[in-house]
């Protein structure tokens, strides 16, 4: 195992059961690298398999075939709690509906993780920090559905990075907003990816975004593609 790689998937296969129990193959022998502090995209069809694959990475998936390295640690071999706890502190997620929860301000939604890591020192003060610098500090007392689709996804994005996390995961993160807006967001996005050294792997359908990306990926014949290969 070589340290510069965040995560390494080796001989990787998913395949899930239909109503009629019979099997689909959605991923096949995919071996994919992730150098730290690098940014990946991901883009592929609608049914390819992305977000499939996004959640194996992400360690919300662990029924698979094949290795999986996160930090240089087989998560084969990680029991539940040790999985959760390895997610908690060093992944974040960003969807593309939001999924905030909606009976929580927008203050209490980016301290959750926090609170779930059980990392409560100055929790208000460290999410209130990102919030202003999200331009958000007129709205942390507020309900997330009072905001814009924009707003809730810096509430989103805020939320994915307060635990300070090595890798982010994103999901079609800009396709429900509009275009300005989604320009608007990727920007300031990617800038703080960039800015703070993190670890990104994302996955959209705007080619635009696509290309910023230090190795852009396609999703074809059940793996991913280096689209310079
Ligand atoms: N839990 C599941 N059970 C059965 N099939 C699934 C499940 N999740 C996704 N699929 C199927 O797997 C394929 C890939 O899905 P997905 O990874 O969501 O694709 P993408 O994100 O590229 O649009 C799709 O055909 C989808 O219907
Ligand atoms: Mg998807």
């Amino acid at each position: 195992m070589n340290n510069k790689y965040l995560l390494e998937i080796t001989n990787l296969c998913k395949n899930y059961t239909n109503e009629n129990n019979s099997k689909i193959e959605i991923i096949k022998n995919l071996n994919f690298k992730l150098k730290q502090n690098s940014k990946v995209s991901i883009v592929g069809p609608s049914g390819s398999g992305k977000t499939t694959l996004l959640n194996i990475i992400g360690l919300l998936d662990a029924e698979f075939d094949g290795k999986l390295y996160f930090n240089n640690k087989n998560i084969s071999l990680c029991s539940k709690d040790e999985i959760n706890n390895i997610r908690g502190l060093s992944i974040g997620f960003i969807h593309q509906f939001f999924h905030l929860i909606p009976e929580l301000t927008v203050i209490e939604n980016v301290m959750l993780p926090l609170l779930i890591n059980k990392n409560e020192t100055n929790s208000y003060e460290t999410s209130k920090k990102l919030l202003i610098e999200f331009g958000l500090n007129e709205r942390i007392n507020y309900k997330p559905l009072k905001l814009s689709g924009g707003e809730q996804q810096r509430v989103a994005i805020a939320r994915s990075l307060v635990n300070n996390p090595d890798l982010i995961l994103a999901d079609e993160m800009t396709g429900n907003l509009d275009e300005n807006t989604a320009n608007n967001i990727f920007k300031f996005f990617i800038n703080y990816i960039e800015q703070n050294k993190k670890t990104l792997v994302y996955v959209t359908h705007n080619k635009t975004y696509s290309l910023l990306a230090d190795e852009i990926y396609y999703f074809k014949n059940k793996k991913i593609q280096l689209t310079n290969e």
